[in-house]
């Protein structure tokens, strides 16, 4: 038995992408300065560098320039810039009931301030009911959030489609990719996205504590920075700068993050992106053979059963076990690592029929080796007892 058999790649991405931990240590020992606040050469490389990620987060998700590249502490952050930022009170606002609480609950804070949302339905298998959507998505909603793959169950949504719909009808769309950024292609400017919000430590293989919020320079036009202070620049100025990204980036910049994620944005660029992405497709679809074999004997896996529909995050319901006692025995037992409850997105459960009991997740990455795989279902035949 390995010490590690890691199963919670939707939480957060383990191992990281080679050079991550490295570039975050050399950031600490050896740069002197900070974005935008020194006159000194130490002060302007961290610029340069940071600079530099910006385009190439630009170039991987097809945003329209660096500057519409606003580094945030987190997709949770980068979804309440857009939310709180644009937002007000008679404004109505599209969500799926698929989205995890960074939007949810945003909304929620929003509707107590006389903002109207309405929830685009979902399949019980996590899809977007596209027809519904197109009935519901009516000229005069300000603005349509959608999570790109759901965290509790992988499906991938139809954002094209979306998209389409939200640009006939002159409504800002707003991608959630926190799962799905990294081995889904994704190119806002082909999508029709007007804001994609990101972290840099899922999928992208990044550290924590860091993401962006991509921009079409309407959307940001439209938006009121959600925190103010500080930027290193137009230092005369009372209100924040007009311009992009110092606009929205309040607060001396997460440094080490940012040259750990350059670190991740390097690795991913010496990839063949393809076939990753093939290479996880065959993963989920292993992943969901082997769990599948276990439905005669009760065990519910919950999501499209689809590789094309969905990336490779998979919940299941055990029969006669509790989800909690199942994960903590996988890990104490077999050291698999999971995540079971609601996975902060009660309605995804709600929608899938797992409220309020929750499921079990396991969610594979890049690394994740195949016969870990068939590992995991050695060990949920045990917790079965079949
Ligand atoms: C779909 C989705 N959206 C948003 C978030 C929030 O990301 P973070 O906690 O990194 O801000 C998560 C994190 O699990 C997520 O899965």
């Amino acid at each position: 038995m390995k010490d590690i058999y890691y199963f919670d790649n939707a939480s957060t991405s383990f191992p990281k992408a080679p050079g991550v931990a490295e570039a975050m240590a050399r950031c600490l020992a050896e740069v002197v300065g900070s974005v935008g606040r020194g006159s000194h050469t130490g002060a302007y490389a961290a610029a340069s560098r940071t600079l530099e990620i910006r385009e190439a987060l630009c170039r991987f998700f097809g945003a329209p320039a660096a500057r519409n590249v606003v580094l945030t502490p987190g997709c949770t952050y980068a979804l309440n810039l857009v939310l709180k930022g644009l937002l007000r009170p008679g404004d109505r606002a599209a969500a799926s009931v698929m989205e995890h609480n960074a939007v949810l609950r945003p909304l929620r804070q929003l509707e107590r301030r006389g903002v109207e949302t309405v929830r685009l339905p979902c399949g019980p298998d996590g899809l977007l009911d596209l027809e519904q959507a197109e009935a519901l998505l009516t000229p005069g909603l300000r603005l349509c959030v959608l999570t790109h793959v759901s965290n509790v169950c992988g499906a991938l949504q139809p954002i094209e489609a979306v998209g389409r719909l939200c640009r006939e009808r002159g409504i800002f769309f707003c991608v959630d990719a926190a799962q799905s950024a990294g081995p889904v292609p994704l190119n806002m400017g082909a999508l029709g996205i007007d804001a994609l919000a990101l972290p840099a430590h899922k999928s992208l293989l990044g550290p924590q504590g860091l993401g962006a919020l991509l921009l079409t320079d309407a959307l940001a036009g439209a938006l009121e920075p959600l925190v103010a202070g500080g930027t290193g620049s137009q230092s005369d100025l009372l209100d924040m700068p007009p311009f992009l990204p110092d606009r929205f980036e309040a607060g001396t910049l997460n440094l080490p993050g940012i040259y750990g994620l350059g670190a991740a944005l390097d690795w991913w660029a010496a990839q063949d992106a393809a076939a990753l992405r093939r290479r996880e497709q065959k993963l989920t679809g292993h992943l969901l053979a082997r769990l599948r074999e276990l439905e005669p004997d009760g065990l519910r896996v919950l999501g499209p059963l689809d590789p094309e529909r969905q990336i490779g995050v998979v919940a299941v319901d055990f029969p006669g076990l509790d989800n909690a006692e199942a994960a903590f025995r996988l890990d104490r037992d077999f050291h698999i690592q999971t995540r079971c409850g609601l996975h902060c997105a009660p309605l995804a459960h709600q929608t899938l029929g797992t409220f309020p009991q929750g499921a079990v997740r396991f969610s594979v990455g890049p690394f994740t080796p195949f016969e870990d795989i068939d590992y995991l279902q050695a060990a949920v035949c045990e917790l079965m007892g079949v």
